[in-house]
């Protein structure tokens, strides 16, 4: 995995619809998505983020030249590869340069409200291709890197005190209690997506991360008590393209394996546990559309519409998996550490 320096920030390029078909009015195409959303198909697949990952890949390598992305019409969207490209910034003394390729994620609510604002080849494209671009020194072309935590024994440090203090906790005791509860439920896996940069340059949410990740131990630690099973038996990953390699190594030493996207939605089946916080991208309606994990940490439902402007807004097929299949707890939060969570255990 390529350094991330802080300043990441992402990019759509040029996007050409495959279908030279003029597309019908905006009306028309927002009907057309809602009727796709509504037969319930899902939008987010294994296959198709198999086949994205495969293109991220090659293009990085320098194989192919043009990344191809079926929008929910299934009409294949071309988006070039732009690496090497290097933009103007404000800052001074510096530029951007633009690295590899990455995936953006629509939510549905997005895809059908915001149909008008984008580019019309995207009109039907819930997955889009962006860039990760980063900060650069214009003259000496040295990438800029301001981590806080910048050596990985450090990193390591914060990771197992956060951890020791977490442990400690009454609302650690009482997650414990809620899933010891339900040993019935199968668990293979635990997958964290969205937990930040425990390495980062923002001491709030470098404590947050290190907490967030903390708490995938925890959950690795009472899936093997509840199965009986060794701590090895049981992996451990996390997804967040905010993390640098201080963080990835550092985890690696924790137990965590840290993954590429989409790498981490791709490990995620019927018995995973998946935690996720704040995250910037609709993780509830990709891993939904995915599988029907175990076990589902993350933000707690509200009533409908209220999260719409939310990056990982609830949407009706959120809504009716989580009220028909799952059985909601309180989260119980540390020191603002997680936020407004909710745990859902499947039904059986
Ligand atoms: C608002 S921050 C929340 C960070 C942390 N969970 C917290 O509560 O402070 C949103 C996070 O979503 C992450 N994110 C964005 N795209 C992602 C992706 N494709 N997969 C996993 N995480 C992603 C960002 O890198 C960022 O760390």
């Amino acid at each position: 995995m390529e350094l991330a320096v802080t300043h990441l920030r992402t990019l759509v390029g040029l996007a050409t619809r495959t279908d030279p078909s003029p597309l019908p009015p905006v009306q028309d195409i927002i009907s057309h998505i809602q009727s796709l959303y509504d037969s319930g198909r899902p939008f987010h697949t294994k296959d198709l983020l198999q086949c994205i990952k495969v293109q991220l890949r090659d293009a990085r390598d320098g194989i192919i030249q043009t990344i191809r992305v079926p929008g929910v019409d299934e009409v294949i969207v071309e988006f070039p590869v732009m690496t090497g490209q290097v933009f103007p910034t404000p800052e001074q003394g510096m530029e951007l340069i633009v690295r590899n390729p990455c995936i953006e994620y629509l939510s549905v609510q997005e895809l059908l409200q915001d149909c008008d604002l984008r580019d019309e080849n995207l009109a039907y494209n819930h997955i889009q291709i962006g860039h990760y671009r980063f900060l650069r020194n214009i003259h000496t072309k040295v990438l800029y890197s301001d981590l806080s935590v910048a050596s990985v024994p450090d990193a390591s440090e914060l990771l197992r005190r956060s951890s020791r203090i977490w442990e400690n906790t009454t609302q650690c005791q009482a997650l414990r209690a809620i899933l010891m509860s339900r040993k019935d439920i199968s668990i293979s896996r635990i997958v964290g997506l969205a937990l930040g940069s425990f390495a980062t340059v923002y001491p709030s949410l470098q404590d947050r991360s290190a907490f967030q990740h903390a708490l995938l131990l925890t959950l690795r630690d009472i899936s093997c008590n509840m199965q009986n099973i060794a701590q090895q038996s049981i992996p451990c990953f996390a997804q967040d393209p905010m993390c640098n390699i201080v963080d990835i190594t550092a985890a690696e030493d924790a137990g965590i394996k840290i993954l590429e996207d989409p790498d981490g939605f791709l490990e995620i089946d019927d018995s995973t546990v998946v935690f996720s916080c704040a995250p910037d991208i609709p993780v509830r309606q990709i891993v939904l559309d995915l599988a029907r994990p175990a076990v589902l940490i993350w933000d707690k439902l509200r009533n409908e519409d209220d999260d719409d402007h939310s990056a990982d807004p609830a949407s009706p097929r959120v809504m009716t998996c989580l009220r028909n299949i799952y059985e909601e707890f309180e989260f119980p939060d540390y020191d603002e550490h997680f936020g407004d969570l909710a745990v859902y255990i499947r039904r059986n």
